[in-house]
C-alpha cells in the first residue's frame, strides 16, 4: 500500500481564497481585519515562523503590524504592549510568538491577551470554552489538522484517535477537537509506556512531540490516517517531522508530508481566526 497524501498547501491555497475574499468584504466596509505580532529575542526558529505569518497576512488582505523585541525586554513592558494593542481598534488579534524568554511568564502574558482578540486560543477563557464545546477561537494547529480531515471526507465519528503529544498549543486541544468531533480519544504522553500499543490501535494517529522518528512504520494501523504536526530538522540540516515518512508512506492510508503539511494550514488557520474576530465586531 502507498499511502495517499493530504497536501496542505493545496488546501491553503483554497482556504485563502476564502479568507482574501472575507477580507475584502470587511475592508470595504472601512473594518480592515488587522493581526499584530509580537516576537521577543532572537530564536531563528520562531523568526521565520513570524515572517511567514505576516507574509500571508499580507498576500491576503490582512492589515499586519510587527513588533520585534530584545530578548532582555521584561515583563512590564511586554505586558503594556499587549494592553496597547488590546485597546487598538485597528486590531483584530493579537499573538505573542512562543516561547518567551525565561524571566517573562507566559501564562500571564497569555492571560493579558483581550479573550476576543486571541486569535491563537491560549487564553484561560478560550481553553476553557473550547473544553466545554463552546469554542470562540480553537487553537490554529489542531484547527488546521481537523480541515484536513474534513478535506478527505474522513468519518471521524467512532473512530480511534490517538494524539501522541500532550501540551497545551497542539496535543490537549487536538484531543477535544477530535472528542468534540466524536472520536474515541487517547492522549499519549512522554511518560506512555509502550507507545506503539497505543498508536497500533488508531484510526487517525496525530503525533506532535517534536522528536524524530518518534513514529516508525511498525507502529502504525494500516490504513490509518497519519498527520504529523513534528517540524525537526535531520542529520543533513533537511526538514522533517515526528514520523518515518518513508516507512509510514508504506503502511498508512494518508499521510502528511513534513514540511507542506501541517506547518501551512496553522498559518492559514490564524487568518481564519483573525477573519473571525474582525467579523465579531
Ligand atoms: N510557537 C509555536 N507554535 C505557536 C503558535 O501556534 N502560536 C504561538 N503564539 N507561538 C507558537
Amino acid at each position: 500500500m502507498s499511502a495517499k497524501i493530504i497536501n496542505g498547501i493545496e488546501l491553503s491555497h483554497t482556504l485563502r481564497t476564502d479568507v482574501a475574499k472575507r477580507a475584502a468584504a470587511l475592508t470595504a466596509k472601512g473594518q480592515q481585519p488587522g493581526l499584530a505580532v509580537i516576537l521577543v529575542g532572537d530564536s531563528q526558529a520562531s523568526q521565520v515562523y513570524v515572517r511567514n505569518k505576516i507574509k500571508a497576512c499580507e498576500e491576503n488582505g490582512i492589515h499586519s503590524v510587527f513588533e520585534k523585541y530584545d530578548a532582555a525586554m521584561s515583563e512590564a513592558e511586554l505586558l503594556a504592549r499587549v494592553d496597547a494593542l488590546n485597546h487598538d481598534p485597528k486590531i483584530h488579534g493579537i499573538l505573542v510568538q512562543l516561547p518567551l524568554p525565561a524571566h517573562i511568564d507566559a501564562n500571564k502574558v497569555i492571560e493579558a491577551i483581550a479573550a476576543e482578540k486571541d486569535v491563537d486560543g491560549f487564553h484561560i477563557s478560550n481553553a476553557g470554552l473550547l473544553m466545554t464545546g463552546q469554542p470562540l477561537f480553537r487553537p490554529c494547529t489542531p484547527y488546521g489538522v481537523m480541515k484536513m480531515l474534513e478535506s478527505i471526507d474522513y468519518p471521524v465519528r467512532g473512530a480511534h484517535a490517538v494524539v501522541v503529544g500532550a501540551s497545551n498549543i497542539v496535543g490537549k486541544p487536538q484531543a477535544m477537537l477530535l472528542l468534540q468531533a466524536g472520536a474515541t480519544v487517547t492522549i499519549c504522553n512522554s511518560k506512555t509506556r509502550d507507545l506503539g500499543h497505543h498508536t497500533r490501535d488508531a484510526d487517525i494517529l496525530v503525533v506532535a512531540t517534536g522528536k524524530r522518528n518518534i513514529v516508525t512504520a511498525d507502529m502504525i494501523k494500516p490504513g490509518a490516517v497519519v498527520i504529523d504536526v513534528g517540524m525537526n530538522r535531520d542529520d543533513a540540516g533537511k526538514l522533517c517531522g515526528d514520523v518515518d515518512y518513508e516507512g509510514a508512506l508504506k503502511v498508512s492510508g494518508w499521510i502528511t508530508p513534513v514540511p507542506g503539511g501541517v506547518g501551512p494550514m496553522t498559518i492559514t488557520m490564524l487568518l481564519v481566526n483573525t477573519i473571525e474576530a474582525a467579523e465579531r465586531i
